[in-house]
């Protein structure tokens, strides 16, 4: 087998044969292309003929995926060993959707006992307030839930609650994150704190915006706090000390990271909102999907796949930031999702043993809801200076009534990819501005700007329907295809040292701001903004 450094170089040569050919070429050349690039899991599948790529292209990426040890990799994750190199502990969310057969001997003892009692236990408490038997102090039924948490104590539950709008059938959610006092001010202010029931999620249980939140919520819940507040967190101790009783704490183990946490008890209120049968069937399709990717062959493995788009798109073509788009409204949060769990696990600048990469990794991953995109960044896509590829997420089957909606969703998601890739030439616009009866002049003061350059790859992955099932499939594919992208850069996806100095130096701030007063120390930046900060704070 080549060595790594002889892989990147084949990917590299094949960069340059594809580099000057126009996807209009690539087309041309193939009448078969979409067959020899795209892949499918069920119904899932996964174009990406669109993409600046062929099968020579894809084969020496593949080749670049062995080479840096995959599957090995891989294996070592599953098995539990501590792929998070920084921390020296496993990253093991692929056991919280297992199930009882699952045999993962991690450190002696089989994890999946302890993952089951969780989940029972946190499944448990959802059914039982969905159903009325845990209720308000009153008796009555909780009428609204509120999650208080940040990042992926937020992000994952959030997402996963909009997605699964259609079945949810339970109290109202409402998510609290920001330590701005708008965000829990707004959100508390319908709400009735007799029928409220508030949830604080946090895996440190010590960030602070979300125990400030937690403060003001518990004030605001008043003599009913003791009864109406709840935990999610892997330190039990900690919200003892903040007075919830311990029937109400929710735990789960320290090797499930925040941006990977969703399938643990941090997806209580997930359970809460549309009950277990569609939290287990979300856990199902994550646990397809990790068969799926421990035992497909590299070339047809859809998270594998995903990742050597990215590495094409990064390494290879030089681009520096990715769209994720979805077409499909209650998804509307999933590039957020994704943000956070791409730019948090490969935002790293020096690889496993702490050497500086020599490669750029993670892309800035953004997107937007298809079909707004369309009247707000779509311009930049189509005609921009920058090239910027775009995944585009599509269902074949809406849950609302069939009708002109889909089809219109549908044809505008697949005639933007179209449009991305093929652009519209000087001939096609003179044609149709002709036929259209527009002046020879106005044809000819207009066409530069009419014309698309085209050549703008996308990969377009559709679904039957997003169901709590093909959530899970969909969440673990992408959290396959960064842990993949990640072995290939050679970094650590499951650490975060970055925002922890960051969240550090605000504490040291912090007296600084409330009392505008001890800042000599800071830079001149930071002591003028703070100083202005306390004069028209003061006025
Ligand atoms: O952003 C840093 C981070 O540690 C995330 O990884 C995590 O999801 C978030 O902060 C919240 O942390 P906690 O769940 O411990 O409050």
């Amino acid at each position: 087998m080549t060595d790594i450094s002889g892989c990147w170089d084949d990917v590299h040569r094949e960069a340059a044969r594809l580099k000057p050919l126009h996807l209009r070429d690539l087309f041309d050349a193939d009448p078969h292309r979409f067959e020899r690039l795209s892949v499918r899991l069920d119904d899932i599948l996964v174009d990406h003929a669109k993409e600046k790529l062929d099968s020579r292209a894809m084969a020496s990426l593949v080749g670049l995926a062995r080479a840096a040890g995959v599957e090995a990799r891989r294996e070592e994750m599953f098995r539990g060993e501590a792929v998070n190199v920084t921390e020296r502990r496993a990253a093991l969310h692929v056991a919280l959707r297992g199930a009882g057969d699952d045999h993962i001997p991690m450190a002696g003892g089989n994890v999946m006992a302890e993952v089951l009692r969780l989940r029972e236990r946190m499944l448990g408490f959802a059914r039982d307030l969905r159903q009325g038997r845990v209720a308000s102090l009153s008796g009555e039924p909780f009428s609204d839930v509120v999650n208080i948490g940040i990042g992926g104590s937020h992000l994952g539950p959030l997402m996963a609650t909009r997605a699964l709008a259609p079945f949810h059938d339970g109290p109202r959610l409402h998510f609290v994150s920001n330590v701005d006092g708008a965000d829990i001010a707004d959100t508390l202010k319908p709400l009735d704190p007799r029928t409220t029931l508030v949830i604080v999620a946090s895996k440190t249980f010590a960030t602070l915006e979300t125990m400030t939140n937690a403060r003001t919520a518990r004030t605001w819940l008043g003599d009913a706090a003791g009864h109406h507040m709840a935990a999610v967190t892997s330190h039990p101790a900690a919200a003892r000390d903040f007075a919830i009783d311990d029937e109400r704490i929710f735990g789960f183990a320290d090797w499930v990271g925040g941006r990977y946490s969703l399938w643990s008890s941090i997806g209580l209120s997930l359970a809460i909102a549309v009950g277990d049968d569609h939290f287990r069937s979300f856990l199902e399709g994550g646990r397809m999907m990790d068969r799926h990717f421990r035992t497909a062959p590299l070339e047809g493995n859809l998270p594998v796949v995903l990742a050597l788009i990215g590495i094409w798109r990064r390494n290879a073509m030089g681009w520096p930031t990715r769209a994720l788009i979805p077409y499909d409204q209650r998804l509307a949060l999933f590039p957020a999702y994704v943000q956070q769990l791409e730019m948090e696990s490969n935002g790293k600048g020096v690889d496993r043993d702490g050497s500086p990469l020599r490669r750029p990794s993670a892309p800035v991953v953004w997107g937007g809801c298809g079909t707004d995109s369309q009247h707000s960044f779509f311009q930049l896509l189509h005609q921009g200076t920058d090239t910027v590829p775009v995944d585009f997420l599509l269902a074949a089957r809406p849950h609302e009534a069939p009708g002109a909606h889909h089809a219109i969703l549908a044809a505008n998601a697949v005639a933007q990819a179209a449009a991305l890739a093929f652009g519209r030439t000087e001939a096609e616009v003179r044609a149709a501005n002709a036929a259209s009866g527009v002046s020879t002049d106005d044809i000819h003061r207009l066409v530069p700007h009419r014309t698309l350059p085209g050549d703008r790859p996308s990969t377009t992955i559709l679904y039957r329907q997003l169901d709590a099932m093909t959530l899970g499939r969909l969440v673990a594919l992408f959290e396959h295809k960064v842990f993949v992208e990640g072995v290939i850069w050679g970094l650590n996806p499951f650490d975060q040292w970055g925002v922890e100095f960051a969240k550090d130096l605000a504490q040291q701030l912090l007296p600084m701001v409330q009392d505008g007063a001890g800042t000599e120390e800071l830079d001149s930046s930071s002591r003028g903004l703070i100083a202005h900060l306390d004069h028209l704070g003061r006025d």
